[in-house]
C-alpha cells in the first residue's frame, strides 16, 4: 500500500474488516443463493457513547415499561400451544400480563390478565379452561371475554351490562406459526411493522414446515438489553468462542439495517471460512477443523478425517456438501438445490424489540428476551425448530422448561451440546452488568459498523419514549439523563 493510500481518510461507517465480505462468499456459491441474502444495506448510527444508566436505572426501566413494552409487537407463544379451544398461555412482560387464548376454533385473542373487580391476576399458568374464573370472589368470564357470572350481583348494579365488564384485549397477529401481541391502543399493523422480516421469511426461510424440539426459558443475571446484545454480533467470537475461529468468518460478518423497515435487522456470520484474526490457513485445515467440530445431523455419518478438498474447490463448498448429505440422511429431505450459504452460515434476524429467529435449513433457533423484576435481571427464551419427519407424522411440540437464575443451561436435558455455547455466552453477562455500575466511564463505546444495530435499537427505544412523553405532554426531562445522543 502506498503512503498516499494509507493516508486517504476513510468515510465514517465505510470501513470493513479484512477478509472476504459475505457478499463475495455468496458470489462463489455453487448454487443460487436466496434473494434475501443479497438484500443488504447499512446506515450509519453515529459514534456517541451510550449511557450505562440505561441498563441499571429503575426510572429508565419504567420508561421502557410504559412506552416500549406496551407499544410494540412481541412474540407471546406459538400457535401449537393453542391447539384446542380454551388452550391458553400467560405472557408476562415488564409488569404486564396477557392471557393468550384460542377463544374459538379459528380465533386467538389476548386478554389483559387482571380481574375487573379488584385486579387479581386471573391466570398464573397456561393450560386449558372453559372460562376464566377469578379465584378471589368468583367473577367469571367466557372465552369470548364476556362477564358471565358475578356472585351477589344485587350489590353490583353498576357492573353487569356495563361495556367495561368485557375483558380488555390486546392486538394479536399470527405469522409463521408464532403468535404476536401488542398492547398499544393503536398498534401499527404487524404486516408493516415487520415488513422486511415477513418478506424474507415468507419468500426464502419458511418456518412452518418445522416443529418445536426445545423451549427453555431462563432467568439471567443481566439487563434484558445486555443479554440480547450478547447475541447481536460476531465480534465476541475472538474472545468468547476462540475454539471456532478456524472455520468462522467472524470479523467479516455482515450487519444489515434497512432504514425503510427499521424494526427488522440482520446479522450474517459466514462459516466454513477462516477468521481474519488468524494467519492464513489452507482450505484443508479449515475443513478439518470444521468437521471435527460439527456433529450429528449436520455431518451425518461422514468421517471427519477422510474428507479431502479437491483441486480448485473451496473449504465452504466441501463442508457444504458434507452438510447436505448429513441433512438428507437425517431428515430424508432433498437438499440438492440448497446453497452453500444455507448449509453453512449463521443468519440471525431481529425484530424490534426482542424477537430473533435464525434463518436456514435443518434445525434452527429462535430467541426472545424480556426484562426481569429489576433492571439487573432478564428472561431469555431459546426455542429450537427441526424439520418435520419425512413420514408425514407431526410430533408433539416440546413443552416449556423453566430455569431459575441460579440454574445452568446444562440442567435442560433437551438442550444437549447447545448448553455449552450458551454457558460461554452467559458467563460474560453478570460481569457486564456489574461493570454498568462503574463510574470510571459512564458510557459504552459501541463500534461504528459491527455494533451499529445495537446502537440503532437504543435510539429506537428513545424515539418511542419521546413519542409517548410527547403524546402525554410530559417533559422529556425524564429521558434526558439516559438519552443516546446523535453524535
Ligand atoms: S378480585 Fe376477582 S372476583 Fe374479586
Ligand atoms: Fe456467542
Amino acid at each position: 500500500m502506498s503512503d498516499d493510500l494509507a493516508e486517504t481518510p476513510v468515510e465514517l461507517g465505510s470501513a470493513r474488516s479484512s477478509g472476504p465480505s459475505l457478499q463475495s462468499m455468496l458470489d462463489s456459491d455453487t448454487r443460487p443463493v436466496p434473494e434475501s441474502l443479497r438484500d443488504h444495506s447499512y446506515q450509519l448510527q453515529g459514534t456517541a457513547d451510550v449511557p450505562k444508566s440505561r441498563y441499571t436505572d429503575r426510572a429508565f426501566a419504567e420508561l421502557e415499561r410504559t412506552y416500549l413494552w406496551r407499544e410494540t409487537w412481541q412474540m407471546a407463544c406459538m400457535e401449537v400451544d393453542l391447539a384446542k379451544v380454551g388452550d391458553h398461555v400467560v405472557y408476562d412482560v415488564a409488569g404486564e400480563s396477557l392471557i393468550v387464548v384460542r377463544s374459538d376454533a379459528d380465533e386467538i385473542r389476548a386478554y389483559h390478565n387482571a380481574c375487573l373487580h379488584r385486579g387479581t391476576k386471573l391466570r398464573v399458568d397456561g393450560g386449558r379452561v372453559a372460562s376464566f374464573r377469578c379465584p378471589f370472589h368468583g367473577w367469571k368470564w367466557s372465552l369470548d371475554g364476556e362477564l358471565v357470572e358475578l356472585p351477589a350481583q344485587w350489590d353490583f348494579p353498576h357492573i353487569k351490562d356495563h361495556p367495561d365488564s368485557h375483558l380488555p384485549q390486546a392486538a394479536v397477529a399470527l405469522w409463521q406459526g408464532f403468535v404476536f401481541v401488542n398492547m398499544s391502543d393503536d398498534p401499527e399493523p404487524f404486516e408493516t411493522y415487520a415488513a422486511k422480516l415477513i418478506e424474507h421469511f415468507d419468500r426464502d426461510f419458511d418456518m412452518t414446515d418445522r416443529y418445536r424440539t426445545l423451549w427453555v426459558t431462563k432467568e439471567v443475571p443481566a439487563n434484558w438489553k445486555i443479554t440480547m446484545e450478547a447475541f447481536a454480533e460476531g465480534y465476541h467470537v475472538i474472545a468468547t468462542h476462540p475454539q471456532i475461529l478456524e472455520f468462522t468468518a467472524d470479523e467479516n460478518s455482515e450487519y444489515s439495517i434497512w432504514p425503510e423497515s427499521p424494526n427488522t435487522t440482520r446479522f450474517v456470520n459466514g462459516f466454513g471460512a477462516q477468521s481474519p484474526h488468524l494467519e492464513e490457513l489452507s482450505d484443508q485445515q479449515v475443513v478439518d477443523a470444521y468437521l471435527q467440530f460439527a456433529t450429528g445431523a449436520r455431518r451425518g455419518d461422514v468421517d471427519a478425517s477422510t474428507v479431502e478438498v479437491p483441486e480448485g474447490a473451496t473449504s465452504r463448498q466441501v463442508v457444504a456438501d458434507v452438510f447436505r448429505q448429513g441433512l438428507e440422511q437425517t431428515y430424508g429431505a432433498d437438499m440438492s438445490a440448497k446453497s452453500d450459504a444455507e448449509m453453512l452460515d449463521a443468519v440471525l434476524y431481529h425484530l424490534f424489540p426482542a424477537f430473533a429467529p435464525w434463518a436456514g435449513v435443518g434445525q434452527s433457533l429462535v430467541y426472545r428476551w424480556r426484562p426481569g423484576s429489576t433492571p439487573d435481571t432478564s428472561f431469555m427464551d431459546v426455542i429450537r425448530l427441526a424439520p418435520l419427519p419425512a413420514d408425514g407424522t407431526i410430533p408433539e411440540p416440546a413443552a416449556q422448561e423453566v430455569l431459575a437464575l441460579d440454574q445452568s443451561w446444562k440442567e435442560s436435558k433437551a438442550m444437549g451440546g447447545l448448553a455449552d455455547v450458551f454457558e460461554q455466552d452467559m458467563a460474560n453477562l453478570p460481569r457486564v452488568q456489574a461493570g454498568m455500575y462503574s463510574t470510571g466511564k459512564r458510557g459504552i463505546s459501541f463500534s461504528v459498523y459491527m455494533e451499529a444495530r445495537i446502537r440503532m435499537h437504543h435510539r429506537m427505544i428513545d424515539a418511542m419514549i419521546d413519542r409517548g412523553l410527547d403524546a402525554e405532554g410530559t417533559s422529556s426531562v425524564l429521558l434526558d439523563p439516559h438519552r443516546v445522543s446523535d453524535g
